[in-house]
């Protein structure tokens, strides 16, 4: 089961663990601030925004043209830019820090 720790614009790290689902799911289970998951990972909101460590892109995968998208106007868009939604939490994983991109 990997364990994912997600950064708060303030600085703040939650840590948890989480047998599959998506890196939303677990960052609202936690109560991270800045990640809402509005539209329950259906690529619609952009309330789930990430920033993936580059050296961690080729675990995550990069956004997909949908996940640009939504993305590409809202503030803090960039080449770490993920919808966490979208990013399945699998082994592979473990270790992982993701950065909230909204305050
Ligand atoms: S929860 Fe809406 S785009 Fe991720």
């Amino acid at each position: 089961m990997p364990t994912i720790r997600f950064r708060e614009a303030d600085g703040t790290i939650r840590e948890g663990s989480a047998e599959g689902g998506s890196a939303m799911e677990l960052a609202l289970r936690l109560g991270v601030r800045g990640i809402e998951g509005q539209c329950g990972g259906s690529i619609s909101c952009g309330t789930c925004h990430v920033h993936v460590p580059p050296d961690w892109i080729d675990r995550t995968g990069p956004a997909s043209q949908a996940e640009i998208d939504m993305l590409e106007f809202e503030p803090g868009f960039g080449p770490a830019s993920r919808l966490s939604c979208q990013i399945e939490l699998t082994t592979a994983l473990d270790g992982l820090t993701l950065d909230v991109a909204n305050g």
